[in-house]
């Protein structure tokens, strides 16, 4: 995410006052999905058939950093759209210095996908949705992109636990948008269609991180060489900010968990079945 708050005019001052948002532009965070690349490589596991030349999107590319990783471990065509024109420039940069020809970025809204219908194998949508007013076209939108059989890989965050209003309305000040409070359940509803079928599920507990942990994390993201020309009381200030907000979000994802959700747009049979099974625990072997 970027800041259009100019760098050099900032003082340490300022930087107490910014959002979330703000202070990782300012600093350059890498931005993750959730799990990192252990959820994409899960997602490229369980979605058997891409080859080469097929196509897939990522809808709120961020700073590029899941389009990077299906670039890297494909051979598809994948593309990044992103509302905020600083991080499809950032991913750009990051693409061409990998030599990633194959991972592509333009900015572009999820509710007015730039591409035709049929058009994507798979369009994968982490930690976007929420931030997008008007979902259902969102989706809508997700759907009318894919081909006939493609799949919607969804990574949403919900909560499984309900937080105290304290930490709500504080994390909402510190995102400076409010905190939808969707449960899985809500997601599975909303990302669900006639005719589409939600092959596979996972649920994941975010790992509670000590305040060593969150340090070490900051300090990394002041290491950066894109952070050498701030100076020290500068990178200070940043540095204790993010503490706080990683501090803070450590304690809300202490209610919430993510899942990944695979959909396939149609199924080729819509017909129920009658005997249906289950696996019997360990009897699976591989020879
Ligand atoms: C929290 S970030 C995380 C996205 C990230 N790719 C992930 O893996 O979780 C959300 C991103 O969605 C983008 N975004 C918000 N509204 C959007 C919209 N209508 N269309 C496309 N991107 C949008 C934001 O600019 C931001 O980069």
């Amino acid at each position: 995410m970027s800041t259009s708050t100019p760098e050099r005019v900032l003082t340490p001052a300022d930087v107490e006052r910014l959002n979330f948002s703000q202070t990782v532009g300012l600093v350059n965070e890498p931005n993750m999905c959730s799990g990192g690349a252990a959820t994409i490589r899960a997602v490229l596991r369980e979605v058997p058939g891409l080859t080469a030349g097929d196509r897939i999107l990522e809808v709120g590319s961020n700073t590029g950093f899941s389009v990077l990783e299906m670039a890297a471990a494909t051979k598809c065509d994948v593309h990044g759209i992103d509302i905020e024109d600083s991080s499809v420039r950032f991913s750009r940069n990051k693409a061409a210095a990998l030599g990633l020809g194959n991972a592509h970025f333009a900015v572009g809204d999820g509710t007015r996908i730039d591409f035709p219908n049929d058009h994507f194998d798979m369009l994968f949508a982490s930690n976007v949705t929420s931030f997008i007013p008007d979902r259902q076209r969102a989706i809508d939108e997700y759907y009318r992109v894919l081909k006939r059989f493609g799949v919607l890989a969804a990574v949403p965050i919900f909560y499984h636990r309900r937080p105290p209003a304290r930490l709500l309305a504080e994390v909402e000040r510190a995102i400076g948008a409010p905190l939808p409070r969707f449960s899985r359940a809500d997601w599975e509803e909303m990302f669900g269609r006639p005719g589409s079928e939600l092959f596979f599920s996972e649920e994941y507990e975010y790992l509670d991180l000590s305040p060593e942990q969150i340090d070490a994390y900051v300090a990394a993201v002041l290491a950066q060489p894109c952070n050498d020309s701030m100076s020290r009381e500068l990178k200070e200030a940043a540095g204790s900010r993010l503490r706080y907000f990683y501090t803070l979000f450590n304690e809300n994802l202490g209610y919430a968990r993510y899942a990944i959700l695979l959909y396939r747009k149609n199924r080729p049979t819509e017909f129920p079945i009658l005997h249906a099974s289950a696996p019997v625990a360990g009897s699976a072997q591989h020879r």
